[in-house]
């Protein structure tokens, strides 16, 4: 790869479409997001992605239940009925990080 290729590549990784007003931590989280959860997800977390429902706003206690235990905390009430969703333990280091964009 060239160096100018190179430098493209990584200066659309680091600005890219991101919205600025992101703090460190939701920008962390919206890479994350992007990386992982877009296959099911939408890439707009407020809309119905192709598989999975909109998961703006969830928050840290539903994110580690269902990453990373494929549950939902105590008395809330799923959007889906189904378990289709596999554990996503691959993340749990970045559960502050995707409830701070998922906010
Ligand atoms: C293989 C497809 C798939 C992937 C990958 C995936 N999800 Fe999901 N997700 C689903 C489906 C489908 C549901 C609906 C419940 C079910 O069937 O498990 C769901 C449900 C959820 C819920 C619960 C929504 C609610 O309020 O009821 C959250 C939160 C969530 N996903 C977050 C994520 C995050 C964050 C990632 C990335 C780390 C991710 N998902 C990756 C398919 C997926």
């Amino acid at each position: 790869m060239t160096r100018a290729l190179a430098a493209v590549l990584v200066s659309v990784a680091v600005g890219g479409c991101s919205p600025s007003s992101l703090s460190p931590e939701a920008e962390r989280g919206r890479q994350t997001y992007v990386a992982q959860c877009t296959t099911c997800h939408a890439m707009d977390p407020a809309q119905p992605g192709p598989v999975g429902p909109p998961v703006k706003g969830s928050s840290r206690a539903l994110l580690e239940a269902k990453l990373l235990r494929g549950e939902y905390p105590a008395g809330y009430q799923p959007k889906r009925p189904t378990k289709i969703m596999p554990p996503q333990p691959q993340v749990a280091r970045e559960l502050d990080a995707l409830a701070a964009y998922l906010r």
